[in-house]
C-alpha cells in the first residue's frame, strides 16, 4: 500500500479527483464505487466544480456505493443515498440509472440476502469497479466492515459495533436515532476494484493511519487487508500523516 501525503485536506481533495477525473476522461464508461463520511465530501466538490468549469462528463460512469444503513428511507437525509444526491449526484450529469445503492425495502429482512446478492451480480454485469474510494473509520473498518474475528466477502448485511456508532452519531440528533444496522459490500467486493483510493484526514486519524501503514495484517482492522490488494493507495494530509512521520523520522535517527 502506498501513502501519498499531502499538505492539507483540500490538496488530497483536489489530487484524488484529478484521479478520477483523468480515468474518466480517459474511459467515459468508467465504474467508480464511492462511499460516504466527511473525507470524501471535499473529492466531491471538486468533481463538481471540474462538471462545471471543466467540462467533466458523467453521462456515461456507472456508480455503486459501499455502504448503506439498513432501515432508513432513501429521502431520510441520513441516509446515504440523500448524502450521494446532495454531494454529488444532484450537480453532475450522471444518469439516474446507472447509480446503484445497496436497498432492501425497509423491514424486510428475509429478503436481504437475495438483495446483497443482485447487488454484487449488478457489480460483476458492470464489469467491477475502475476505481473504490473510501474514508476509514476510527477502529480501521472499510466501508461498514467492522473489526471481526471473521469479515464477510460479499455484500452482506451488518450489526455496527458501538465505536461506529459513536463515530456516526454526530451526524444524528440523539444517540439513539443512529441505525444499529447497515448493509455494506464484502472485503471480497472491494479488493475486485482495480484500484483502491483510501483517504483520511485530520489528527484524529493519525493513530488508525499508522497502525494500517505497519502491514500487518489482520480482520480486527479491516483496512489492512487492503495490503493484499496490488493497487491501493492510501491519500492523507499532514495531519493524519503525523505519527507515520514521526515514526519515520524515528527509524532514521
Ligand atoms: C462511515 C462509512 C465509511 C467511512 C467512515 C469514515 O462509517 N460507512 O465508509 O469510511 O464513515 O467517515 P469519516 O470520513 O467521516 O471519518
Amino acid at each position: 500500500m502506498l501513502i501519498v501525503k499531502h499538505e492539507t485536506y483540500n490538496d488530497m481533495s483536489r489530487a484524488v479527483a484529478n484521479m478520477i477525473a483523468r480515468e474518466i476522461r480517459n474511459n467515459p464508461h468508467t465504474v467508480l464505487c464511492l462511499a460516504t463520511g466527511s473525507t470524501p465530501i471535499g473529492i466531491y466538490q471538486e468533481l463538481v466544480r471540474l462538471h462545471r468549469e471543466e467540462d467533466l462528463d458523467f453521462s456515461q460512469v456507472t456508480t455503486f456505493n459501499l455502504d448503506e444503513y439498513y432501515g432508513l428511507d432513501k429521502n431520510d437525509p441520513q441516509s446515504y443515498s440523500y448524502f450521494m444526491r446532495e454531494h454529488l449526484f444532484a450537480h453532475v450529469n450522471v444518469s439516474e440509472q446507472n447509480i446503484h445503492h445497496i436497498r432492501v425495502p425497509s423491514n424486510n429482512l428475509e429478503d436481504v440476502a437475495r438483495y446483497c446478492q443482485e447487488y454484487e451480480l449488478k457489480i460483476k454485469q458492470a464489469g467491477g469497479f475502475d476505481i473504490l474510494i473510501d474514508g476509514i473509520g476510527l477502529n480501521g473498518h472499510i466501508g461498514f466492515n467492522e473489526p471481526a474475528d471473521e469479515l464477510q466477502s460479499y455484500t452482506h448485511l451488518v450489526d455496527l459495533t458501538q465505536s461506529t456508532i459513536e463515530a456516526n452519531s454526530r451526524f444524528f440528533s440523539s444517540m439513539d436515532e443512529v441505525p444499529r444496522h447497515a448493509l455494506t459490500m464484502g472485503m471480497a467486493t472491494i479488493l475486485g476494484a482495480k484500484k483502491i483510493l483510501l483517504v483520511a484526514s485530520g489528527k484524529h486519524k493519525a493513530e488508525i493511519v499508522n497502525t494500517i501503514m505497519d502491514a500487518t495484517i489482520t480482520t480486527q482492522i479491516p483496512a489492512t487487508l487492503l495490503h493484499l490488494h496490488h493497487d491501493t493507495e492510501m491519500h492523507v494530509d499532514s495531519k493524519a500523516a503525523q505519527l507515520v512521520d514521526q515514526k519515520r523520522s524515528a527509524e532514521r535517527s
